[in-house]
């Protein structure tokens, strides 16, 4: 039998289930349950083997929203390395091996919440937004006037959802346009807690709606913690409605979890009548994969004409480095070769740069755009924008 190679797909059953051991054993989860998540990915996954399977990862394809357009973007996962075999520069080659495979037949960028950052930085990923849990007590929410009507939703109104999400995380940047295997993350829920599903309309027409599901800690006798995996809201009057429907929940319940952006609409509403906490933040890093893609497939403001030069710096993806000029007009960015006398810019704060968590004085602060001042201005408004987050992990 032909040896197989030393990096690629899993051969069958057995060698996903030896992946599934090595990530079972390295987030202290369930081999069975790891199992199934590794099957759901189907050919997106990646192993590094000599005869036995040493290490390996999963891959989403996805898009994630920039500038109000969709970027695809592959989203690293399960990233795990048998125990014995650490510190060989294991996964640094695993990573290596995607990286490139992702330059020439994948997504333009690749995205992924990092365990151990230096092994990306190492690859040009750099941190570029966050996700942010907020609590608020649900004895001081604000209340709608009962001008919208709150309802409950069954199992048909994926649709629905998918275009109110998309409305509100669209035009926001970082958010990940989300595939079937997203969602149904955002939906997986334990036995004991099942998820709610309820839509806000005015006169039957849609204005939010939120995921959420009900959780009790343990030695709090009968209360319990609300926890939305979504809490999307387009308007004013159904943010205060479907706050008000969670509050009507306090003789029972004492706080609302939810995922919004650093500064979300959400947040004003609710810090009238209270501090409203972060209660977990993660912050997530972005890698340019192929850097003329990327930028031209982003979305800009059709009220910006100007026009930078930059050298790229990409060590790990050598056919990114150079001179580059960017010409952005009517809210499309042309990249071409060549322009000189820009300043230096590491690929890493290109990603912070392009998913507009860092603008270019900070990234000179941080070592990652040096040289001539000159082009800094167009570059911070051809970026200008959002802050990046997003409500999910992966
Ligand atoms: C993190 C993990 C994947 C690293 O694998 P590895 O083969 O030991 O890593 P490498 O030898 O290729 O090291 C690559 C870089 O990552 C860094 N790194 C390695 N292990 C690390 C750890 N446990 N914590 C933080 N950083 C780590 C190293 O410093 C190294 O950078 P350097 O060469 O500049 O020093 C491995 O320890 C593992 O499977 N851990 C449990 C699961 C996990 O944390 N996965 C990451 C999820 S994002």
């Amino acid at each position: 039998m032909a040896k197989l190679p030393r990096y690629g797909e899993p051969d069958g059953d057995a060698e996903r289930r030896r992946y599934a051991g090595i990530v079972a054993q390295a987030f202290a989860g369930d081999v069975d349950a790891f199992t199934g998540w590794i099957n759901s990915a189907g050919p997106d996954v990646r192993l590094l083997r000599d005869g036995d399977v040493q290490a390996g990862l999963v891959f989403y394809r996805m898009g994630q929203f920039f500038g109000g357009r969709s970027v695809p973007t592959w989203g690293v996962a399960g990233v795990g390395v048998k125990p014995e075999l650490r510190s060989q520069g294991m996964a640094r080659e695993l990573m290596s091996a995607l990286l490139q495979e992702n330059f020439e037949l994948g997504a333009p960028l690749s995205t992924l919440y990092p365990a151990a950052p230096k092994l990306y930085r190492n690859l040009g990923w750099e941190f570029a937004g966050s996700r942010c849990a907020y609590a608020a007590r649900l004895s001081e929410l604000p209340h709608g006037d009962g001008s919208l009507q709150v309802r409950p939703l069954d199992d048909s109104a994926q649709e629905l959802l998918s275009e109110l999400y998309r409305r509100r995380h669209a035009v926001e940047n970082g958010c990940l346009d989300r595939i079937d295997r997203i969602w149904e993350r955002v939906k997986r829920a334990p036995r004991e807690t099942p998820l709610c599903a309820y839509v806000v309309e005015r006169n039957g027409v849609p204005e939010g709606y939120t995921l959420y599901i009900q959780k009790r800690e343990p030695g709090a006798g009968f209360r319990y913690d609300m926890h939305a995996r979504d809490l999307v809201c387009l308007t004013r009057d159904a943010a205060r409605e479907l706050l008000g429907f969670f509050a009507r929940n306090r003789s029972v319940a004492n706080h609302l979890y939810f995922y919004a952006a650093p500064q979300d609409p959400l947040l004003i509403e609710l810090q009238l009548n209270q501090e409203v906490r972060v209660h977990e933040r993660q912050d997530w890093m972005l890698r340019i994969v192929r850097v003329p893609d990327a930028l031209q497939q982003r979305g800009y403001s059709a009220h910006v004409k100007t026009e930078a030069q930059v050298t790229i710096d990409d060590p790990a993806l050598p056919d990114n480095s150079g001179d580059w000029t960017l010409q952005l007009s009517d809210g499309r960015m042309q990249v071409e070769r060549g322009g000189r006398g820009g300043p230096r810019l590491h690929v890493r704060g290109l990603a912070a740069l392009y998913s507009g968590s860092l603008a270019p004085a900070q990234l000179r602060h941080a070592g990652l755009l040096t040289g001539t001042e000159q082009h800094d201005a167009a570059l911070q408004a051809m970026f200008a924008g959002t802050t990046p987050w997003m409500p999910d992990f992966f």
